[in-house]
Order: C-alpha cells, then structure tokens, then sequence
C-alpha cells in the first residue's frame, strides 16, 4: 500500500509505463508530471539542450566561487531579472536548494521567521537552521500573521524579521491576498520572501505569476523560484532588489555555494523554456493548460470535492489516508497515474489526489481519468462501508482487487 516512488519505464508523458516500489507495472493517462506547460517535450526545449551538450559537454567545472559559473548562466539570470523586473539574479542546484539556501544566507539567530504553517518543506527546513526564533503563522491568513507582528514588535528585538510564503501553494492551490499581506508587512518592518514555484511561467499575466496578477510582483523583497515544473527543467533561483542580498545568497546559501554549478544542458533547457513562456505561443499554452485544468475539476467536481483556485494543480479531496491509498492502487490499475497526498504534506486525515493536466493531454483522456478517478474513490468508499478500514485493507491486499 506504500502510494510513494514509482519510476518511468520511458520519457513520462501524458501516457506513461511506471513501475511502483513494490515492481508492479501499471500503464495509463499520467496525471502525475509537473511538466505544467508540457514544454518538457517541445522541440525546441530538447534541441537546445542537445546543442548545449554537444558544444560544452555535460559538466560545470565546479561550483560558482571555484570557477564553475557559465557565461551562458549570466544571460539566464538577465533575462529572468528582465522578466521578474527585478534586478538581482542568482541561480541554485534546485528550487529546493534555493529555497532553503536564501533564508540559510539572510537570517541570523537573533532574527526572526514568520512562516505560514503549510509553507514548502525548503522554507521550513531553512528557517529552522538559520537559528533564528522561528513562528508559524495559520495558513494564507493574514490577520494571524499580523497578531504575531505585534507580539514580537512589543518586545525589544534585535534583529529583522522575515515573512516566508508561497505564491501557490501547490497541495492546497491557493496563496494569501498580497495586497494585504505587503501593507502588513510594511508596517511592522517585516521582509518578504515568496517561493513562486508553482505559478511562474503558467499563471498570471504574461506568466508572471500570482504576485503579478495582484501588482505586487516587483514588492517582494527576496523571491525564490524553481525550473522544475513550468520551465521543464532542474535548477532553481533567488531573486531580490537588493544587491547586498544577491551577493550573500551566493556567498553564504551553501545549497548554491557549496554545490557544482548547473550544467549547460539545463541553462539552454531554461532559457529556451523561458522564451516560449514569454512568447505569443507561451500564452496560448498557459490558456490550454487552464482549460484543461478547468475541464478536469468539472469532471471531478460533482462527485469529489476540488480544492482551491483554477490552477495547473487540480485537488481532488479524499480524507482518509487508508482511502486515498486504496483508491490511488485502483486509479493506477485502471489506467491512470495520480498521486495520492498524506502527511506530512498536509494534514492528517486531510488526504488528497493531485492531479496535473498539461496542454498536451487530449480532453478525452481527461474525461476517462476523471470517471475512473471517481469510480476508484467510491468503490472504495463502498467497500470499506461496514468494515474498519483495517480489514478493508486486509480484504484488499488478500484478494489483489480492490471491490
Ligand atoms: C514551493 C516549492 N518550493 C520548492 C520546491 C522544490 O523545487 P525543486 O524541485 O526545483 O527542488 C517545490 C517542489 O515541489 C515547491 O513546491
């Protein structure tokens, strides 16, 4: 019943052959790739990487402060600034490293974190080794954060203190009122970091994101970023209008100090990834990636209840950990690839599916997922009615079917 690691037998894509930890094979509509604008398989996208490895090869020579940097890295970081209108680019290993790596450089132990509950597990883990006072504040909600600006305002602190969230929250798909959230901390003398890996590229206009979408794009004052799921690639970024902070950030966020520089096939991948999201075709796969996503919650959403906004993340709530294990084992034996979601990712007994459409998936595939999706769930959901969810398991695991 383990739902974790499966790996594909071939390039994952809206079909995918994957075989689960346990060895078993299954085959079907892939609604499990971050891949959100499907630019993982653009021409486009492959050939330059191609052309980048056949010209420099696989490696960097090492890491930035050892001699590792690529000149090509440097126009990748003008451009994503021209993009974030933002001046300060540096790049990181991964969206997680970079996460973690820019709190790690910028918050001391006499500083102080406000970080929403639910925030990513790289803001968590940074805000933790920073040594600084760290306070969670309840998820996306403001007035929660504002009475703990206040608490700390009334006690002498010597330090800053810095606000940590997330443009989308990828297991929730929703985010703060920013708006609110930038004049809250305005007044208290709060820094702002935002981690935008999940709406950068696909949401917002021109893809900007959901900061964008609300006129605060160029507020945030350290902006963190991943190359793993619009921009099909490995790699990730900090952002920030401050050039003092940009150059702590690659001189103390070991994730980007310490580490081998990106390699040159994933510079040319994000570069070329970041074009087609800045280009007319950029916004034509942004509308085709919402529809989908649109079409899919429609078919879920009279029978199971989908969460959040209208997002390249579609939930699909399922509540109980033993359901959703037994519901995902029936999806992927009927021929579609899901994730089911538990703790530690969101709360207990709050389990979900997580399902992403790209522009690539045909509706008709969608249409057949979705019913299978809800089929899945409530003969599940039957079966288990009468029984503990204990000998549900059992019966299921005995007989190899779930019904
Ligand atoms: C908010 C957030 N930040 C960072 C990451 C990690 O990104 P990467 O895969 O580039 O390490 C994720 C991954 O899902 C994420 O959801």
């Amino acid at each position: 019943m383990f739902p974790f690691i499966r790996h594909h037998k071939r390039a994952p894509d809206v079909r995918s052959d994957v075989v689960d930890f346990g060895g078993h094979g299954y085959e079907g509509i892939n609604l499990a790739s971050q891949d959100y604008l499907g630019l993982a398989r653009h021409p486009e996208v492959i050939a330059a990487a191609v052309d980048a490895c056949m010209a420099q090869g696989t490696h960097s020579a090492g890491s930035e402060p050892m001699g590792g940097g690529l000149a090509e890295a440097q126009l990748l970081e003008a451009e994503l600034a021209d993009f974030l209108r933002v001046p300060h680019v540096v790049l990181f290993p991964t969206g997680w490293g970079a996460g973690y790596g820019a709190i790690k450089a910028l918050v001391r132990p006499y500083d102080h974190i406000l970080i929403d509950a639910l925030a990513h597990d790289c803001l968590q883990h940074g805000a933790r080794s920073s040594g600084a006072t760290v306070i969670p504040f309840a998820h996306n909600d403001v007035v929660s954060l504002e009475r703990r600006l206040r608490r700390i305002q009334g006690r002498p602190v010597p330090g800053g203190v810095l606000v940590v969230t997330e443009s989308l929250f990828s297991m929730d798909s929703d985010h703060p009122d920013f708006e609110t959230l930038g004049e809250t901390c305005r007044a208290h003398g709060a820094q702002l970091l935002v981690d935008c890996a999940h709406d950068l590229g696909v949401l917002g206009p021109s893809g900007r994101g959901v900061l964008a979408e609300s006129g605060t794009l160029g507020k945030v004052d350290i902006l963190v970023g991943s190359f793993s799921k619009t921009f099909a690639c490995l790699g990730g970024f900090v952002a920030t209008r401050s050039r003092a902070a940009s150059y702590y950030v690659r001189g103390f966020g070991g994730t980007h100090t310490f580490s081998n520089y990106l390699m040159p096939a994933q510079i040319a991948a994000v570069r070329a990834s970041l074009r087609i999201v800045r280009s007319d075709e950029g916004e034509r796969l942004r509308r085709e990636a919402l529809r989908k996503a649109a079409l899919l919650r429609e078919a879920l959403e009279p029978e199971l209840e989908v969460m959040g906004r209208l997002s390249p993340v579609v939930l699909a709530t399922i509540g109980s950990e033993a359901t959703a294990r037994l519901a995902q084992r029936e999806c992927l034996r009927r021929g579609v690839i899901v994730n089911s979601i538990e703790f530690p990712a969101c709360r207990r007994g709050q389990a979900r599916f997580r399902l992403q459409a790209s522009p690539r998936h045909a509706d008709s595939d969608l249409q057949t997922a979705a019913s299978i999706i809800v089929d899945s769930v409530s003969d599940v959901v039957a079966l288990s009615r009468g029984n503990s969810c204990r000998d549900t398991v059992a019966c299921t695991d005995r007989s190899g079917r779930a019904g």
